[in-house]
């Protein structure tokens, strides 16, 4: 079919969640404003609501994770799903099971979703097309390519703070080159129709495609702060260099590093955001991860009840709850 999105049944409803190229702004604000719809749900004194009761969610990891993996289970259960939590390192995929296997197995099983980080770019696609058609696949992050969920608890983020997409400037900075988060954000914010995106790093760090994808390149970091909304740091990804690209570490501090001097390049209600894990005084300095334009911690939080919207988009199809929703005693909503 022309146009067949791999993310898409043929009745054109949402069953996979892989990457966030190709879709429409109108799709990740109806996932912003579930997401709203559910961080309610955290403030209730039974924090679930019962929408996905009966479906079972595999957490399904072959990369380390605390955030993703963690939040992601929190979503599930506030769903009412079940959830598995693979150990693949204590898995018969270390007995040469191969991935395709393992997943046939766990659909025998009659689980409903996978939730699946890869070190391999393309991991989740190819699990999605392999898949029995009631399963759902959504891509926790794979290799260099993607990492969707990310990228729209991001936005949620954003949202939350600047409320019009439209007028912001956002700067990304550091390892470009091996981020697969900023590449999703890349796709969500041009998709949102930001005023601009600019990216900031050395020259062995910036992909040199990435201006095809609507952004400005900018290697210093002074002149590419300036007066920006956003700014969102990442870490070196070193597990996925191939020689050295960086002088030390020491050096890149000096020169990419966040520090209060640096921030002030911005404008004065900038907010700054880091996917994490964040390594203090190589990328960012501790005075402005934990000081008042952080919202770190706070795109944590929101991951919860954005990967509950995206999970619930994808397996019921229902597009949001009411933001008064309230559960009784026995976790249904009244
Ligand atoms: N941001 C993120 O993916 O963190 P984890 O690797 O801890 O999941």
């Amino acid at each position: 079919m022309k146009n067949y999105n791999i993310q898409f049944d043929k009745n054109g409803r949402l069953r996979h969640f892989l990457t966030i190229e190709g879709l429409k702004r109108q799709l990740l604000v109806d996932i912003l404003d579930t997401a709203e719809s559910f961080s309610g749900v955290t403030a209730q004194s039974i924090k679930k609501v019962p929408l996905l009761r009966g479906e079972t969610v595999v957490n399904l990891f072959f990369e380390p994770s605390t955030r993703t993996r963690t939040t992601f289970e929190l979503a599930a259960k506030r769903l009412s799903a079940d959830v598995l939590n693979i150990n693949v390192t204590a898995s018969a995929t270390t007995k040469g099971e191969t991935l395709l296997d393992t997943l046939h197995n766990l659909q025998a099983m009659h689980c409903d979703m996978f939730v699946v980080r890869h070190d391999r770019g393309g991991a989740a696609h190819f699990i999605a097309q392999h898949v029995a058609p009631h399963i759902s696949v959504i891509n926790a992050g794979d290799g260099r390519h993607a990492h969707p969920t990310q990228a729209m608890l991001d936005m949620f983020t954003i949202r939350r703070h600047k409320k019009e997409f439209a007028k912001l400037n956002v700067a990304i900075v550091g390892d470009i080159l091996h981020s697969r988060v900023a590449r999703s954000q890349i796709h969500a914010l041009t998709t949102l129709g930001v005023n601009e995106v600019r990216v900031i790093g050395p020259e062995t760090l910036i992909p040199c495609e990435v201006e095809t994808l609507g952004v400005h390149v900018y290697h210093d970091l002074r002149e590419g702060l300036r007066d920006v909304d956003v700014i969102i740091m990442l870490r070196l990804q070193h597990e996925r260099m191939k020689g050295a690209l960086l002088p030390s570490e020491h050096e890149y501090f000096r020169l990419y590093g966040l520090t209060e001097e640096k921030l002030a390049y911005a404008k004065p209600d900038v907010i700054v955001m880091h996917p994490g894990p964040i390594n203090r005084g190589v990328e960012i300095d501790s005075s402005v991860a934990d000081g008042p334009r952080s919202v770190i911690l706070e795109q944590v939080t929101h991951g919860i009840a954005v990967r509950m919207a995206i999970m619930s988009m994808v397996l019921s199809g229902s597009a949001s709850i009411p933001l008064s929703t309230k559960v009784n005693s026995e976790g249904e909503i009244i």
